[in-house]
């Protein structure tokens, strides 16, 4: 069996399928139906998709939801949100409604500033680099001017370039530390093609240039989502619950999270579960957003939750600090025509404005979790979400699902105990 190729991405997409089929695949005409499936009819769409990538075969499709009933500054919202795990979307419609009975969220963007770096060598003495760099800097800002003109029409551009030296950590390692203000564009492309012109004015025969890049690391890029109540108002409808008892239980989850590595991942991959759905929703880099949130998380030099929650005076207060490069125009959110969807659903917002609404999506989460785990526990709620997923991969039908449901109603639901119920059926 050859399942190795030359040449790969100049075959047609169906030469592609049929090397993959006959190499990999034991079901090669389902295996085909299947990637064909889920090609979009309309053909243009389709050519689009296919161009996002090299060597498109076929779609990859998530679910897309929405949680209603946001109140962010007192403007109300719907958020999209691309995600599969079952419970995500139903918790954030639940959170959102209970907060917008109790003042909303507020939201603050701290800052907005982007990084980029110039990673170089350079043996010589240092004080002649220091010269070297403050006699050209201004030059380095200037040999950027017709690439970043557009930029500063928009107010962005350029805010510093700092000499930095690295020595102590690594050998004659120096970078150019670049700080950019990028509006409403996430500004990878731009950043990184003003390092690269910066560096190459820059470099010179006793200056080796590494790498330019831009980093994805933008603790000056950060937004806080909060919300409050009075400690008596957290409790809804007939539950027994001490109040008191529950806000400080809710405290000391983050508590735990903030002294348990193993527990402070969890707790934040729970917050990245409404960040990532709607960066994704919005066709935004939630790669770039996942790698900053955990960077920020473990600043203090250990990994620990980022929310934060306060029980004082009979004041609940729980909060999210988190930073996050984000863009409302160029790049995806202008190409795929679900993201420019989300994007007018959300109001066309600026990237601030989105850098708040997906920081609300993420406490919300977070909420909804910990609210779960301090209580009732997780598994009631999720398996619940997760029936219709067993059913699905049961084959059930219509009726079978609706029967199961309602016996499921009041019971826990298990794997084994819906298998057995579903056989009964049979
Ligand atoms: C599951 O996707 C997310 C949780 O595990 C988060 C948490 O434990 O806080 C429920």
């Amino acid at each position: 069996m050859v399942r190795r190729i030359t040449g790969f991405s100049k075959l047609s997409k169906e030469e592609k399928i049929d090397w993959l089929v006959t190499a990999f695949f034991k079901k090669k005409s389902i295996t085909k139906d299947t990637l064909k499936k889920y090609w979009n009819n309309d053909s243009k769409l389709q050519r689009l998709h296919d161009d996002f990538i090299e060597n498109t075969i076929s779609n990859f499709y998530l679910p897309y939801g929405v949680a209603p009933n946001f109140i962010i500054n007192g403007i109300d919202y719907t958020i999209p949100m691309v995600i599969e795990e079952s419970s995500v979307v139903a918790a954030a419609a639940l959170v959102g409604k209970f907060w917008s009975t109790r003042g909303g969220f507020k939201a603050t963007v701290l800052g907005t500033t982007k990084i980029g770096q110039v990673h170089f060598m350079y043996k010589g003495e240092p004080s002649k680099l220091e010269t070297y760099f403050n006699a050209v800097k201004l030059d380095l800002i200037e040999s950027t001017s017709a690439i970043t003109s557009n930029m500063r029409k928009r107010g962005g551009g350029i805010l510093d370039i700092e000499l930095r030296s690295k020595t102590t950590q690594l050998h004659d390692y120096y970078q150019l530390f670049v700080t950019f203000e990028t509006k409403d564009s996430m500004g990878a492309n731009f950043i990184n093609t003003c390092l690269e012109v910066i560096a190459a004015r820059f470099e010179k025969e006793d200056i080796q240039i590494v790498l330019s890049i831009l980093s994805n690391y933008v603790p000056g890029c950060t937004v806080r989502a909060e919300v409050s109540c009075k400690v008596e108002e957290l409790i809804e409808g007939t539950s027994e619950m001490d109040p008191e008892v529950y806000a400080q239980k809710f405290k000391t989850a983050i508590d735990i999270a903030n002294v348990e590595p193993h527990r402070a991942v969890t707790h934040n991959k729970g917050i990245m579960n409404g960040i990532d759905a709607v960066v994704l929703a919005t066709g935004n880099d939630f790669r770039a957003i996942e790698s900053c949130a955990h960077a920020y998380a473990a600043k203090d030099g250990q990994y620990k939750s980022l929310t934060h929650c306060e029980v004082k005076e009979g004041v609940f207060r729980f909060w999210i600090e988190v930073p996050m490069a984000l863009g409302t125009v160029g790049g995806l959110t202008a190409l795929h025509p679900m993201a420019k969807l989300s994007l007018e659903l959300l109001q066309s917002p600026s990237a601030e404005e989105l850098m708040k609404i997906i920081a609300v999506a993420g406490l919300a989460q977070n909420f909804a979790a910990l609210r779960a785990l301090t209580t009732t526990g997780i598994q009631k709620g999720h398996m619940k979400m997760h029936l219709m997923n067993i059913l699905n991969q049961l084959g059930a039908t219509s009726e079978e699902k609706e029967k199961t449901v309602k016996y499921f109603e009041n019971i826990p639901v298990t794997h084994s105990g819906v298998h057995e119920f579903y056989k009964k059926l049979q």
